[in-house]
């Protein structure tokens, strides 16, 4: 097969190196020549990683980089199986790529889009066959990260998902399929780990490290979520939530916060700028965390609860399956058990009882319940029944 891929930044050149390892040749397109360049030493620099560590032999790391062949111009995807776009999240710059792709590309080429945030539809929209398009969300790293959601659009035609699933699990990466809303599963069911652990601290309940003790110690996620809203980038991070709180037309469970927006402003977007939540300069002195059992479940259960909430209602809106939900939070962003599996152990009258709490408490849209959530309590039944 024969893959094209347009962008090679950070996501570009690392679905590049996944596409060839798969053992498809690749056209790695850039409008940039300078970010070709560095492409190709990123995905060396990758290979020679892997070869240095004797993950791969130095001839199959050869035959892997001679897999990707680097271009300015589409005229080379006119053999090209599958066109698979990277580029600035712009709905305007994506559609009309697609809009000079279909001009060159044969009938039966498929083509995808790896954007985070915009509709699949909107994109697909611009397209003369809409039937072929598709989304295929990687994470970054994408030679590290296992997930990639399949997003199949209103006009993608039937089975393509089930065909890119399959393709996806030979590039030896675990595919989940989620519908076309905002966010997808895992940037739309991640969204409270982030607004609630900020609306914790802007309430001052408790401070940064110690919020990010509790998520870490006492609920066991590799990263607090200010650890890792530094990591990555307040940028980033600040614009999903603005975007994914537009999206949802508004709907209160997502807003942003002006914390993180001022964050955002003063241009303190965490590790790469040497400043966010935490500072970053040498030898700063880290925050002690007040490490109360009491007040550290306090936080990771309302934490948790709205996370589970999200995954609850991720299921009763038919955005994924039960399966899939669970594979995405805990491929996609390492969270150490599935949502609705964790919900299970916990009790789900436990957890309805703690979102009802919130709701009796401040009297905000934020904390209604999952209507599933509910259903589910009344009968007495489980996510996971034996
Ligand atoms: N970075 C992430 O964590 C991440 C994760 C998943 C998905 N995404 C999505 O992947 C896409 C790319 O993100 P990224 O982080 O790799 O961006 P990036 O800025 O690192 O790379 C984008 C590349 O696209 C090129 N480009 C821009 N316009 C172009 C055009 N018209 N034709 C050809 N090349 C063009 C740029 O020169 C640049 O090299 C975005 O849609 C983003 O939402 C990003």
């Amino acid at each position: 097969m024969i893959v094209g891929i347009i962008g090679s930044g950070a996501m570009g050149s690392g679905i590049a190196h996944v596409v060839a390892t798969a053992g498809h040749q690749v056209y790695l397109l850039d409008k940039n020549s300078k970010a070709l360049e560095r492409a190709s030493q990123t995905i060396k620099g990758g290979l020679d990683k892997l070869t240095a560590k004797g993950k791969i032999s130095e001839a199959r790391a050869n035959e892997i980089y001679s897999q990707i062949k680097l271009t300015e111009s589409h005229q080379d995807f006119g053999a090209c199986e599958l066109v698979l776009e990277a580029v600035v999240e712009d709905l305007e710059t994506k559609q009309n790529i697609f809009k000079e792709v279909e001009m060159i590309v044969q009938e039966k080429c498929i083509l995808a889009t790896n954007t985070s945030s915009l509709s699949i539809t909107s994109i697909a929209a611009a397209c003369n066959k809409p039937e072929r398009f598709i989304g295929i969300h990687f994470f970054n790293p994408a030679p590290v990260m296992q997930l990639v959601e399949v997003i199949p659009a209103v006009q993608t035609r039937a089975g393509l998902a089930e065909d890119i699933k399959q393709l996806v699990q030979q590039w030896g990466k675990l595919p989940v399929v989620a519908k076309d809303t905002p966010g997808f599963i895992v940037n739309r069911v991640a969204r409270p780990f982030y607004g609630e652990a900020i609306r914790i601290l802007e309430e001052g309940i408790a401070d940064v490290s110690t919020i990010d003790w509790a998520m870490t110690e006492l609920g066991g996620f590799r990263m607090g979520p200010f650890t890792l809203m530094d990591f990555i980038g307040h940028d980033v991070n600040y614009r999903v939530t603005e975007t994914v709180f537009a999206s949802f037309f508004y709907d209160p469970r997502y807003k942003p916060s002006f914390t993180q927006k001022r964050l955002f402003e003063a241009g303190y977007y965490g590790r790469k700028s040497g400043r966010g939540f935490y500072s970053y300069q040498e030898g700063a002195a880290q925050p002690e965390s007040n490490r109360d059992e009491a007040l550290g479940k306090y936080i990771l259960n309302r934490i948790l609860a709205m996370l589970i909430n999200e995954a609850a209602d991720a299921l009763a809106l038919n955005i994924a399956s039960k399966e899939d939900l669970e594979t995405a939070m805990t491929k996609g962003v390492n969270y150490p058990e599935g949502l609705l599996a964790w919900a299970d152990d916990w009790g789900l009258e436990k957890v309805l009882e703690t979102l009802d709490g919130l709701y009796e408490e401040y009297h905000e849209d934020r904390y209604r319940a999952s209507v599933l959530l509910r259903k589910m309590v009344k009968v007495n039944k489980a996510f996971f029944s034996a």
